[in-house]
């Protein structure tokens, strides 16, 4: 399916499907094809913002207008009660976070004022943890500063002592929020690395546990040296057994500078941290001292506290290892992430149920026509009695 565009006056605008019933913004161009297709067959008309800087609150006041059906927003924006009261002012339904996170978003402020909140789970899961055990192996055979070693020319000779590392199997990772992309990293390196478990959440995870104790009884039957796993009663337990710490928690009050000073003292000194979560989870300023105290101490950070910025002395240190918050940026997955933020906005204005189910891979192929008539993750559907209309009635 095409999609016909043209520009507006405001030169970083395009609409696509300039005919359709419904105005829907998009505060970011998103990636693939599928969104714009999905949100046209909903009959919309998509007016997307191509600057790829952040768009202040007046600026997102000034494109939602006076009419404005549903809005695509970024993790980058701060979605608070004024904006929520203008898009409901509009006429707007539905906002939908292109993000599985959404610190960014008063969803209190958001059911208050009557609009539907999405986000996009279940197609960042694999693409993040692979980013989280990338940053593992960086940290631990030190590739980014072996790298720069042999682009400055320094490389003259095997030696048995260049660039030693540390060895993941048989060691211990630790687990902080083992949820879907936590428990996900941590089975990928106790099954590829055979490395121990140790895991602490508000909530057992038993799917977790049971694929961790299927995979250590696997290991014992074949004969080869086994795992151990186990759920730690505190997180101060699971902070100072570990030789691998991933945090995968959401950012709330009670995970704001979960790791500080004092929490990153108990770690062992030749640890590795890695966050992939969100940058306020760890105390940043804390970080860059204990990594300056510690030079054994590794840690690999995909986000910030102060995003795009770094807290002075970060960049200065060999022992860290840093991405710019590009854990979920597949093409795949970003493709994913916009058609169910597509959906979740196309569905609340054409008064289609949640979809109800953690798979939402039917969400995701190759063709719209295959796309469930379903909004995929509507977070305060049940607080807002939405429901839609009945799949039967469709
Ligand atoms: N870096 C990136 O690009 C990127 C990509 C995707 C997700 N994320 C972040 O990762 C987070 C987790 O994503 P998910 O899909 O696994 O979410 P999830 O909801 O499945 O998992 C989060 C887990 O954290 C646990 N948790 C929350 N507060 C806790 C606390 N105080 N103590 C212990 N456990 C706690 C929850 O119980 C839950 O099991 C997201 O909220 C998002 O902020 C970052």
């Amino acid at each position: 399916m095409s999609v016909e565009m043209v520009r507006n006056s405001d030169e970083r605008w395009v609409i696509h499907n300039p005919q359709g019933k419904y105005r829907v913004i998009s505060t970011k161009n998103l990636v693939g094809n599928l969104w714009l297709e999905i949100l046209q067959k909903y009959e919309c008309r998509v007016e997307v913002c191509t600057d790829r800087g952040v768009l202040s609150n007046e600026e997102i006041v000034g494109a939602i207008g006076s009419k404005c059906d549903g809005v695509l927003g970024q993790l980058t924006e701060k979605w608070d009660d004024s904006l929520f009261n203008v898009l409901k002012r509009a006429g707007g339904k539905v906002f939908s976070n292109v993000a599985v996170g959404y610190d960014n978003v008063d969803v209190p402020a958001a059911t208050k004022n009557g609009i539907v909140v999405g986000n996009t789970p279940g197609v960042l899961t694999e693409a993040t943890a692979e980013m989280a055990v990338s940053l593992v192996y960086a940290a631990a055979r030190r590739v980014v500063e072996a790298d720069q070693f042999m682009r400055a020319g320094l490389y003259k000779i095997w030696l048995p002592d260049l660039f030693l590392g540390k060895l993941l199997t048989g060691k211990t990772v630790g687990i902080i929020g083992a949820g879907r992309i936590g428990s996900t990293v941590g089975l990928m390196l106790a099954r590829g690395n055979k490395m121990n478990l140790i895991y602490y959440d508000k909530y057992q995870n038993k799917q977790f546990e049971a694929k961790l104790e299927a995979y250590r009884e696997y290991l014992s039957h074949t004969g080869e040296s086994t795992i151990e796993w186990r759920r730690a009663d505190s997180m101060e337990e699971v902070i100072r057994d570990s030789d691998v710490l991933s945090l995968h928690p959401n950012l709330d009050k009670t995970t704001f500078h979960l790791m500080n000073s004092e929490r990153l003292q108990m770690m062992k000194k030749d640890a590795m941290l890695i966050n992939c979560a969100r940058g306020p989870v760890v105390d940043e300023v804390a970080l860059v001292e204990h990594c300056r105290e510690n030079p054994q101490f590794y840690a690999g950070l995909d986000v910030f506290e102060d995003e795009p910025l770094m807290k002075p002395g970060l960049k200065d240190l060999p022992n860290v290892v840093v991405v710019p918050h590009i854990a979920s940026a597949t093409v795949w997955t970003r493709r994913g992430m916009s058609a169910l933020a597509a959906m979740n906005v196309a569905a609340v204005i054409n008064d289609l149920p949640p979809w109800g189910s953690p798979n939402v891979l039917s969400f995701v192929g190759e063709s719209v026509e295959d796309v469930p008539p379903a909004g995929p993750s509507l977070i305060n559907a049940k607080d807002l009695n939405y429901t839609g209309r009945s799949v039967a009635k469709l």
